[in-house]
């Protein structure tokens, strides 16, 4: 039975039905539609709205609703339409004419409103905790690398060594910065719409205050019809959660990029791999590539509500009731991919030998050489085409600059002199950086140790 059926003279056919409910996807809003209810219920007593008793009953059978909710005795219905209709109809069955009364100076367009933020503020705490282990586990393997020399790369050519702990601790960086977008997105997220009606406010003196510090929302939004009409703050929620794939999807293909022969600087554990139907040798770097590729899906999620948004005039329209979809899809799989990531990175072995050899060919102590020469009173330009010359040299010859004799150097320059050796050692080339936020072992460490203050 529609809860709305008085104006009509036919039902809808059941595949209008069927197209129209949302109780398939937006059920998973139960827990947030009954406490929106019961806040509801008690604002409505304490205004004088409905009796207290009617109300009493209403927050008693909300709460018996839930549980059998979680007990899987409830089953929801097409008919019902939604998650709030659903549950005002099983409400009503159950005691009949204070069930009636719930609706009373509200509409779903309010309700669905304090829904989806209520949900959302449930989101942001679990994935600021799951970003709060990733961030852990970051910290703790960089502690593990701190002296794990590697190459640093730009446009995927070695360019400068680095400690496996620097690289890290990139990654570190931007997670903690997903964390205080998802923080600030929080700040918008947490603003009473509950009160507003279905678009101009209600006759009745409710006290949306109330309804506020009851749903432990830090205000109230100050205008009804924005309040039901948008959706910025679950684009902006979206929007977090695509930047945080968009940096696991880096880190993923690192990793995938990695765990190949041709680099050999990781193995990803077996129990986070998986092998091929045909091909018996193989191990594969499955759930590295399904982050990246599910950071595509998440991307289309921010896309779609964008879309879905763009052309609405205010206020509510159904179109909205498609936000729910993309908004789910979004958090479920930040989370997932949050929690393999990490789980991933904890178990893989890392294979710090071949790092280091890498390290040590490709030229990668080239800009130390030039600036050793800078060092001698040598204008950086012309220190750098000498290096180029001598990194030609070297690729002929098929040597690396240390390998060339005191005599090669002179040949190139005559301000060279044994301490030049020293100087572009790998491992001192990465001491020598001295500018804040360095490779440095001593920047690193101390990198390490503002984190463990924070
Ligand atoms: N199921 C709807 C949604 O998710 C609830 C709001 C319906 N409001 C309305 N006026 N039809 O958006």
């Amino acid at each position: 039975m529609k809860l709305w059926k008085g104006r009509f003279s036919k039902a809808a056919t059941s595949s209008a039905d069927e197209f129209n409910a949302s109780i398939e996807f937006d059920q998973r809003l139960y827990k947030e539609d009954i406490t929106g209810s019961i806040a509801h219920a008690k604002m409505l007593a304490k205004q004088g709205i409905i009796p207290q008793e009617d109300a009493d009953l209403i927050v008693k059978t909300l709460k018996e609703i839930l549980a059998d909710i979680e007990a899987g005795k409830v089953e929801f219905t097409i008919e019902s339409e939604d998650i709030h209709m659903n549950i005002e109809s099983i409400l009503t069955e159950r005691i009949g004419d204070a069930g009636k009364k719930l609706h009373t100076a509200r509409s779903r367009n309010d309700q669905i409103a304090v829904d989806i933020r209520l949900y959302l503020k449930k989101e942001i705490a679990e994935t600021d905790h799951i970003l709060g282990q990733l961030l852990d586990a970051l910290a703790k393997l960089a502690k593990e690398h701190t002296d794990t020399v590697m190459p640093g790369y730009t446009h995927l050519q070695r360019a400068q060594p680095v400690t496996l702990a620097y690289h890290l601790l990139a990654y570190y960086q931007m997670f903690s910065r997903d964390r205080e977008r998802f923080a600030d997105c929080l700040k918008r997220v947490d603003r009473l719409p509950l009160g507003s009606g279905a678009l101009a406010g209600t006759t009745y003196d409710t006290d949306r205050d109330f309804l506020a510090k009851e749903l432990g929302f830090a205000s109230v939004l100050p205008n009804g019809m924005d309040a039901v009409a948008d959706r910025d703050f679950a684009i902006e929620f979206i929007n977090c959660c695509a930047v945080t794939m968009m940096h696991l999807s880096r880190f993923c293909e690192e990793l995938i990029l990695w765990s190949s022969v041709e680099f050999s600087f990781v193995e990803i554990d077996d129990s986070f791999s998986t092998g091929s139907s045909i091909m018996p040798q193989k191990k594969n770097p499955d759930m590295a590539e399904l982050i990246r590729g599910k950071s595509g899906r998440v991307y289309g999620d921010l896309m779609s509500l964008l879309t879905i948004c763009k052309g609405l005039p205010l206020a509510y329209n159904k179109d909205l009731q498609e936000d729910k979809i993309p908004v789910f899809d979004a958090a479920d799989t930040l989370k997932a991919s949050l929690n393999i990531f990490r789980e991933m990175i904890l178990t893989m072995e890392v294979k710090k030998d071949n790092m280091e050899s890498a390290a040590k060919y490709g030229y990668m102590n080239a800009t130390d050489a030039a600036d050793y020469l800078v060092s001698k009173g040598i204008p950086f330009r012309d220190c750098h085409e000498i290096i180029g010359k001598i990194v030609l040299h070297c690729i002929n010859k098929g040597i690396a600059i240390e390998e060339m004799t005191m005599d090669e150097f002179k040949s190139f320059s005559p301000a060279f002199e044994e301490d030049i050796y020293e100087k572009i050692d790998i491992r001192n080339c990465i001491k020598a950086k001295k500018s804040k936020g360095s490779t440095s072992f001593a920047s690193v460490k101390k990198q390490l140790e503002d984190i463990e203050k924070q």
